[in-house]
């Protein structure tokens, strides 16, 4: 993780202590930064192994606990400035969605009563958009229709959105596919020599980078105003086609362009229908409003990068 995502002016902006609930993907990477700059950071994890590279990383204080419980509320000693709530359901169907996000987010509300917290932020999914057929799509875009899942994080948007009186600030961030380090599943896909993909490829990605994703945080983050408290989309804004991206990393490997087999579908996509809501996401009002923008503009920049760092 690169210790200097962040211009000074930013990291002068940012709150002197942050809780991260939820310790995976994002949540460790947005520790890591954070520690850097200087920030006291506290953390609860369910997962003990977690909470030990918590520790040697630097986290002040590590909690092992269930969100969705309310045991962990005495636990933690120290005041924070900010929360940030990243938990993901890890599985568990649609219990598990409402369990780690609409349960998640309820107990850190309770939490947060009376602590004084100046800023909240809680990263939750375009999966929310149930928008097809290659329209753009902003924060205004209606997701009545959201997927079941989708509703779930709806759900606990609106939990923390009736909550705003309690904070300074609250921002949703709905964040587009993230990739990075170590998360690439297409990529290794090809690598391990498959030249037919589940699916089809005929449809939009939106697309974020693991790093561009904890910017967008820390940006946030570093803005306590009510004025500017809300939802916004965290994508690139550079939608491609599956088949783009396949073709483009078949190309990098020096291999030929995979071909797409509709009749094998994964699991998760049957359900679907198989493929996923074709739409481009816009990030113009994040972009706006904070002036923040992704330094992996695209999915070519993206990849070029982990393709040096993990050599092929
Ligand atoms: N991945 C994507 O492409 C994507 C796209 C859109 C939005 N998002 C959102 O972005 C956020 C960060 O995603 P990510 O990729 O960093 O997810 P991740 O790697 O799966 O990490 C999420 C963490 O939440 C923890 N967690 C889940 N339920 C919990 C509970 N009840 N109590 C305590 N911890 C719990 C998990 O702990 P365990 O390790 O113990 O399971 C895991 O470490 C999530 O809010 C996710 O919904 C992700």
């Amino acid at each position: 993780m690169s210790e200097h995502l962040l211009p000074d002016e930013l990291v002068a902006n940012l709150p002197k202590s942050v809780i991260i609930f939820g310790c995976g993907y994002i949540g460790t990477a947005l520790a890591e930064v954070l520690l850097a700059a200087g920030v006291r950071v506290g953390a609860l994890t369910r997962n003990v192994e977690k909470a030990a590279r918590l520790r040697e990383l630097g986290v002040h204080e590590v909690i092992v606990a269930d969100l969705d419980s309310e045991a962990w509320h005495r636990q933690f000693s120290g005041a924070y400035e900010s929360v940030v709530n990243c938990v993901s359901s890890a599985g568990g169907g649609i219990d598990g969605y409402r369990k780690s996000y609409l349960e998640g987010q309820r107990s850190i509300l309770k939490w947060t009563k009376g602590r004084g917290i100046q800023s909240y932020l809680y990263t939750s999914s375009t999966s929310v958009y149930p928008q097809d057929g290659g329209v753009r799509v902003d924060e205004t875009a209606d997701t009545t229709d959201a997927p079941l899942t989708g509703q779930v994080l709806c759900e606990s948007e609106r939990l923390l959105a009736d909550a705003a009186d309690t904070f300074g600030a609250w921002y949703v961030l709905r964040l587009a596919g993230i990739y990075g380090p170590r998360r690439h599943y297409l990529l290794d896909l090809l690598r391990s020599g498959e030249s037919v993909i589940p699916g089809v490829g005929d449809y939009f990605l939106n697309l974020i980078h693991r790093d561009d994703v904890v910017t967008a945080i820390c940006t946030a983050l570093s803005c306590h105003q009510s004025a500017t408290s809300g939802i916004y989309n965290v994508s690139d804004d550079q939608p491609a086609s599956k088949a783009e991206l396949a073709a483009w990393l078949a190309e990098q490997l020096g291999q030929v362009s995979p071909r797409f087999d509709p009749e094998h579908v994964s699991p998760r996509l049957q359900r679907r229908g198989g493929r996923m809501p074709s739409r481009q996401i816009s990030s113009a009002k994040l972009r706006k409003t904070f002036g923040w923008s992704p330094h992996y503009e695209d999915f070519r920049v993206g990849y070029r990068d982990l393709l040096g760092m993990e050599k092929v």
